[in-house]
């Protein structure tokens, strides 16, 4: 039976579309690597809600940990420690808006992001610890270069655990801004980045999750104290959720490639491809992504409702048919077994009386 199952659930899985979970691209270093592969560029603007899908064709999930979506949005749950659930866009932005609204997860060590990123480390942050319900954390990295403390800042506002908000990025050549519902907290000029050095100027992609910054196990120990302590795992499950993204690329351009690029990380070192995103085609597609129910006709609907239902009564049938065989063959193979017993009595019967019947018998026993 357990076979069967199996054998079931593989055909029904082959009715499903597969998910493509491998990472497309390897980490090269292009300020001091020649050969790194392009990027694909969203080359538009596109809008994710997560309530019927990830766009798992346009979002690629990272890491061990629960990611799934929800009438509410996409939801990143950390059960355990060693959980560190995120997607990121497989699409890159250079220079670009970031609209994310979502609701930060609690748990003391905990800390939700929904940051930019670049292949060569530009960066540019929202954070949030799962400790602090009246803060959100402003951040930005040029190049991987943590050497300076002073890029973070806090800024107070109504809860994050509690209440979904809307947190923009909007991010030009010539400054940073991070809004949260409409009001801006904060600017960064290039100037103001060791003289632009460590200004985020290469193609980022999102990336949206939670992670335990409070796991001792695996965290040195000023990340702990960072994220706001110990994470009590027993206290889990601790989740984010993303109701929103919208994201604007600011270039129009089907990928970007680190052919040109130097030591300087310059934007101006970037080679923009011109042409039509494939992302954005897919993202645009009726039958892609998006809309992929909406955009069918009643009819269609239909047909694939009908279809569904032919499905499960054809597997139902099959089942059904496998367990009266089953039975039938139970009942024959009983019937069998009856048989063999009832013929090996019979043999020891017919023993027992060919003995009785001769004295001595064959190994020389008198009575049973
Ligand atoms: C390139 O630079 C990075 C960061 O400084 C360094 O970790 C890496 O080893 C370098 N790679 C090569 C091939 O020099
Ligand atoms: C997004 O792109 C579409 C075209 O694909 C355009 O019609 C629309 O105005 C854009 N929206 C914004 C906010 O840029
Ligand atoms: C998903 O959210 C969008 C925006 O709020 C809404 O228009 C759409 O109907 C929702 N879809 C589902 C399946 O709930
Ligand atoms: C939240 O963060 C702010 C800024 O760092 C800090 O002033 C405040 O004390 C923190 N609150 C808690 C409960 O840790
Ligand atoms: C990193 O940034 C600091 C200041 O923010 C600067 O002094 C240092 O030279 C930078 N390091 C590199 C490798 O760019
Ligand atoms: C988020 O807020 C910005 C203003 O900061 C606004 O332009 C945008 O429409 C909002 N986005 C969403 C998805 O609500």
């Amino acid at each position: 039976m357990r076979s069967f199952i199996i054998a079931a659930a593989a055909a029904a899985s082959a009715f499903l579309p597969t998910t493509v979970l491998a990472q497309t691209f390897t980490k090269c270093n292009a300020l001091n690597e020649t050969g790194c592969p392009n990027m694909p560029a969203l080359g538009g603007n596109a809008t994710f809600n997560f309530n019927d899908t990830l766009y798992n064709k346009i979002w690629t999930k990272q890491n061990q940990g629960k990611v799934d979506w929800s009438e509410k949005g996409a939801r990143f749950t950390i059960e355990r420690r060693g959980d560190s659930p995120m997607i990121q866009s497989k699409f890159y932005m250079l220079f670009g808006r970031l609209e994310v609204v979502m609701k930060a997860a609690p748990g003391q060590g905990i800390v939700s992001s929904a940051i930019l990123q670049s292949e060569v480390l530009d960066e540019i942050d929202w954070e949030f610890l799962g400790s602090n319900n009246t803060h959100v954390l402003t951040n930005y990295f040029g190049k991987g270069n943590t050497t300076d403390y002073t890029r973070g800042k806090d800024y107070k506002m109504a809860p994050p655990q509690e209440e979904f908000h809307n947190y923009t990025i909007d991010w030009t050549k010539e400054r940073i801004q991070w809004w949260v519902d409409g009001n801006m907290l904060r600017e960064l000029k290039p100037e103001e980045a060791l003289n632009g050095f460590n200004y985020p100027q290469t193609p980022m992609n999102i990336r949206l999750g939670a992670w335990s910054g409070g796991d001792v196990e695996n965290n040195h120990i000023e990340t702990v104290k960072w994220a706001g302590g110990e994470t009590d795992f027993s206290k889990a499950p601790f989740t984010m959720t993303v109701q929103t993204v919208y994201a604007h690329d600011y270039t129009t351009a089907k990928e970007y490639s680190w052919e040109n690029m130097d030591a300087s990380g310059s934007w101006e070192k970037v080679k923009v491809i011109e042409g039509k995103s494939e992302l954005l085609q897919e993202y645009q597609k009726p039958s892609g992504v998006r809309n992929r129910w909406a955009a069918l006709s009643k009819g269609a609907q239909i047909a694939i409702i009908a279809s569904i239902i032919g499905f499960v009564v054809i597997v139902a049938a099959i089942v059904l048919f496998y367990f009266i065989k089953q039975r039938r063959a139970g009942a024959r193979e009983y019937k069998a077994h009856l048989a063999e017993a009832d013929k090996e009595a019979a043999e020891n019967l017919q023993y027992k009386q060919y003995q009785q019947q001769t004295p001595g018998g064959k190994f020389g026993y008198n009575r049973l």
